[in-house]
């Protein structure tokens, strides 16, 4: 049974509950991360979490997923605006994925627009805060 999602969350995604309310609501990232349990338990699919502040690190837990993950939610932060070694790892790993926002990356700053990891994904969620997961969760299980 294909049911494995992996969960990664990129910089400053550790810092949730003391970033900008407004853009990223009041839960910390373990609060997060409890939610997005509920999501997958709800959906018959298991999920593991990862966040990383290095994007060495990030990149090579990337390489690592081979046989451990059938699926990926992903959400680099700052680093899906620009960061391409993250997008080569992840199209290296060849599995389905989805990108999430917390904010909605489109109505911010300009540089937010450009997503270097989007046309690997199935989907893009932004805006939705913590909900915008289990759409990705959703997309994903039609997938497996
Ligand atoms: C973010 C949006 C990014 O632009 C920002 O750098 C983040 C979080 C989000 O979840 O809305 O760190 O990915």
């Amino acid at each position: 049974m294909r049911n494995r999602v992996e969960v990664m969350h990129g910089v400053n995604l550790d810092q949730l509950g003391r970033r900008d309310p407004g853009h990223y609501g009041r839960l910390t990232l373990d609060e997060l991360e409890r939610r997005i349990e509920d999501f997958a338990r709800e959906l018959g699919l298991v999920v593991r979490f990862f966040q990383t502040n290095h994007e060495g690190e990030f990149v090579e837990h990337l390489h690592r997923l081979d046989g451990l993950a059938d699926a990926i939610v992903l959400n680099p932060g700052a680093w899906t605006h620009y960061a391409w070694a993250i997008r080569d790892a992840l199209e290296l790993t060849g599995l389905p994925a989805v990108e999430v926002h917390l904010s909605d990356v489109m109505a911010r700053e300009e540089f937010r627009r450009v997503s270097v990891i989007r046309d690997l994904c199935l989907e893009t969620v932004s805006g939705q805060g913590p909900d915008g997961y289990r759409r990705a969760l959703e997309r994903l299980k039609e997938e497996l």
